[in-house]
């Protein structure tokens, strides 16, 4: 039978790497909803490709305007189209592809309505990952990481009781081989010129800090329910292994394949069915030229440190690390602040929160809220806007 799919980011590097599996996996999905941003263009060549029957946009405007275009579509828009489309009634499963805070209240209105979740977007573990893992387990929902660490290690991990360590692999990013000054002049273009994975800007980003895998150990260890301090961060440069466990007998099990994005997506799209797919080409080790791992440079990359110490405080620490990270990131990218005042700012905001443990929801989003407002004051002092 079909799998009624619905997209939340369809137009952006997961959301497009999506249908490109859909398309490759021919008859075993219907696109039921697509929901975009601000990349209307885009989205109008799905809605032609894929025929769904609702789709949502950024702003009202360009939802008129499709409305105008395609009569026949539901169109919604802002906030509230996103969890509109979380909640369709025949969906089977929703791919939340969205960037950054965007993820969060339409991944809690698809657990809500019993609908399985393919996350993509890390930020919603991070910033309420308690939350979020709670209600799945109490709705009994699944949630299928997308994220390849975190795929490899659902693919390795059978045995929960026998688990000792989580080994979740990093490329080490465009600055690995660079030194801590170096670092610090960095401009966009270098920031953005990730060496393995193509990702949309924001991830990209965050891989150039490390910050990405700060959140990942955050999002690993909700998803996996394993304490900080079993978790190991590896560099591992050539991206092929793409994380591993290791069990109380020595024993360790790695996922190994092409730095490839459709791999994971595809596996969180069909479990816990293997199907030929997109990527047909075998791994040929031979000539995988090196397998090299090294330990993280704490010091030159200081915000995987602080992602790391925010999960161990929990509560609501790591909401403002997501946010004053998050902002500090797109100020980077508006060209407004530099790169090395992405850590700085964040570190700052960090030090000066005092964290809520066990909040609710409501709490969660107000805190949030809060924390960008004031890392936003922040960086208008630091940049002289009044
Ligand atoms: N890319 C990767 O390889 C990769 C790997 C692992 C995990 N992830 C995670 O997956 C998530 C998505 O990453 P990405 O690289 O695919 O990001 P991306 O290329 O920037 O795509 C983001 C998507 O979200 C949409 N969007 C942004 N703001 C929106 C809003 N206000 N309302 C509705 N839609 C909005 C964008 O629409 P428009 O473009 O139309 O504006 C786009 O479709 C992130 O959380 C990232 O950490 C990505």
């Amino acid at each position: 039978m079909k799998k009624n799919i619905v997209i939340l980011g369809s137009t952006g590097s997961i959301g497009t790497q999506t249908l490109e599996v859909i398309d490759a996996l021919d008859n075993n999905f219907n696109v039921t909803a697509l929901a975009a941003g601000s990349n209307i263009s885009l989205l109008s060549e799905q809605i032609e490709k894929y025929k769904p029957k609702s789709v949502s946009v950024k702003t009202n405007e360009d939802a008129q305007k499709l409305k105008f275009k395609y009569p026949d579509l539901n169109v919604y828009w802002g906030e509230e189209g996103l969890s509109e489309l979380a909640q369709i009634e025949d969906a089977n499963l929703i791919m939340v592809a969205l960037s950054g805070k965007h993820g969060l209240k339409p991944t809690l209105k698809a657990i809500e309505n019993k609908k399985d979740i393919a996350l993509a977007n890390k930020e919603t573990l991070v910033m309420a990952g308690d939350m979020v893992v709670h209600k799945a387990k109490e709705y009994g929902v699944k949630i299928l990481p997308v994220d390849s660490e975190h795929s490899a290690i659902f693919q390795c991990l059978n045995n929960q009781k026998a688990l000792k360590y989580l080994i979740l692999t990093s490329s080490g990013g465009p600055f690995r081989n660079k030194s801590y000054e170096e670092i610090k002049k960095a401009d966009i273009k270098s920031v953005l010129n990730h060496p393995n994975w193509s990702m949309g800007k924001k991830i990209t980003v965050d891989s150039a800090t490390l910050m990405n895998k700060g959140l990942e150990v955050i999002e690993a260890h909700h998803l996996f329910n394993i304490d900080y301090d079993n978790i190991k961060v590896v560099i591992h440069p050539q991206s092929y292994i793409h994380s591993a466990v290791e069990y109380c007998d020595g024993s360790i099990i790695a996922q190994i394949g092409k730095p490839s994005m459709h791999i994971p997506i595809q596996y969180a799209l069909t479990y816990p069915d293997r199907l030929e797919g997109i990527e047909t080409e075998s791994f040929d080790f031979t000539k995988a030229v090196k397998f090299e791992f090294y330990e993280p440079d704490y010091d030159k990359f200081p915000s995987l440190k602080l992602a790391i110490e925010a999960g161990k405080c929990g509560g609501t620490a790591t909401t403002c690390l997501n946010a004053a990270n998050e902002e500090s990131v797109l100020s980077f990218l508006a060209g407004k602040i530099k790169f090395s005042d992405i850590y700085d700012i964040t570190k700052k905001v960090y030090d000066s929160y005092k964290p809520i443990l066990n909040p609710s929801i409501e709490q969660i989003l107000s805190e949030d809220d809060k924390i960008r407002k004031q890392t936003i004051e922040l960086i208008n002092s630091i940049v002289g806007v009044k």
